[in-house]
């Protein structure tokens, strides 16, 4: 078996330029040259060199990073390292180069006139195991850190835009919340009003036309024709509407709540519903008054008008049972049904309007609104607001 010397046993770590000159020749004629020459020459825009124990190249190749360099390879053997390459680089790549020397394998990315370099530095052993040379390795990733320079800038524009049409739409969304509470307030007033010119205006003038007809029927008894029973089926007409006077005046607001309160405009709620639909309705509350303001009690009696509509339509329910309830600074209003429950896929369809409204009308006190369903189980309309105590 032909014995190739090794490089470092033919190029001894230090020496003079005598006999580095010897080193090269061993080195140029060895096959371990060829390969090396043909590993190196295909490096895609890299290089490779080794260098002795006091940094010099004793060879170097690697078209890509020479060039780019502006450097002769020929030119470089025999020369540190440090004298070829800009000051700032050799500040990086020395200690890489010393470490290599030390016996240890490092990588690194190091700029160099313009562009980037991935490094990789190895201790070459000789035939006695002591590290003689040391090898360093340097690819051009200029390409590469560029376009991910780029995707992480387009990155972070996108994260930027992301954020601002967020930002824009959270306050789109909030102005929308104002104009929705702002709506519902007006609206609330203006059925206000008219539910008190209705039951004030028309309810008076019907009592006394009222009043008026069985004076009439009085004073018509005994008259021939039957005028007197005229009058009083009339009566009973005005009756009869000054009852739905009173009841589309308190659909509209039930004065019952600006008058008594929430619980007892519920109780009073529920007990119309029972009547209309036959399901038992019970309500269950604090025997204190629940001091939760005008605006907090038409919301939460509406919250429960729409979820206990909802009940009579859609649930096929026996009964209902509300819960009022003040705790830790919230007022809580609970609507459980019997019915067949409320379908998942209902509760974020952009149809269900009611289910929006009592949403809204939550949000616009800050509070929260869950509804849960279970097939044949019933439903839970649960709405928590924060309140003064
Ligand atoms: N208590 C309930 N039990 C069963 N299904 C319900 C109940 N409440 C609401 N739903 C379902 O949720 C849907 C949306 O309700 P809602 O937004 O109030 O719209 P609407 O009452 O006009 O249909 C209803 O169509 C119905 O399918
Ligand atoms: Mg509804």
């Amino acid at each position: 078996m032909r014995h190739h010397p090794s490089p470092s046993s033919s190029m001894p770590a230090c020496g003079g330029t005598g006999r580095r000159a010897a080193r090269s020749s061993t080195w140029s004629s060895s096959p371990r040259r060829s390969l090396y020459r043909t590993v190196a020459s295909n490096i895609p825009s890299g290089a490779v060199g080794l260098f002795d124990r006091e940094l010099r190249y004793i060879v170097v190749d690697g078209a890509g990073v020479l060039d780019a360099a502006g450097v002769f390879k020929e030119a470089l053997v025999g020369k540190t390292i440090g004298e070829v390459l800009p000051a700032d680089t050799w500040a990086l790549l020395e200690p890489l180069c010393r470490g290599a020397l030390d016996g240890r394998t490092a990588n690194g990315e190091v700029p160099s006139r313009g562009r980037i370099y991935f490094i990789h530095t190895l201790p070459i052993p000789g035939e006695h195991g002591e590290v003689s040379m040391g090898m360093v390795m340097a690819l051009d990733i200029t390409a590469r850190k560029r376009a991910e320079e780029e995707v992480r800038r387009m990155n972070e524009d996108l994260e930027r835009r992301v954020v601002e049409r967020t930002a824009e739409l959270e306050d789109a969304y909030h102005h929308l919340q104002a104009l929705s509470a702002h709506l519902q307030s007006v609206r609330e007033q203006e059925q206000a009003r008219v539910a008190r010119e209705i039951h004030d205006e028309l309810g008076q003038a019907l009592t006394g036309l009222k009043f008026e007809l069985s004076r009439l029927a009085q004073r018509l008894r005994g008259h021939p024709g039957g005028v007197s029973d005229q009058a009083t089926a009339l009566g009973a007409v005005v009756d009869e509407t000054i009852h739905n006077v009173r009841r589309i005046s308190s659909e509209l607001r039930p004065a019952i709540l600006d008058d008594l309160g929430l619980v007892d405009a519920l109780e009073w709620h529920a007990e119309e519903f029972e009547k209309r639909t036959g399901i038992t309705c019970t309500v269950k509350a604090p025997r204190r008054r629940i001091e939760a303001g005008p605006d907090l009690g038409i919301a939460l009696f509406r919250i429960c008008q729409e979820a206990l509509t909802n009940v009579a339509r859609h649930a096929d329910a026996t009964a209902v049972r509300i819960v009022l309830a003040r705790n830790r600074g919230h007022v809580v209003l609970e609507v459980y049904d019997n019915g067949a429950g409320i379908p998942p896929a209902v509760l974020t369809s952009a149809k269900s309007l009611g289910l929006l409204g009592m949403r809204e009308r939550t949000r616009a006190f800050n509070g929260d609104l869950v509804i849960r369903g279970a097939p044949g189980e019933g439903t839970v309309v649960k709405v928590k607001i924060p309140c003064r105590d």
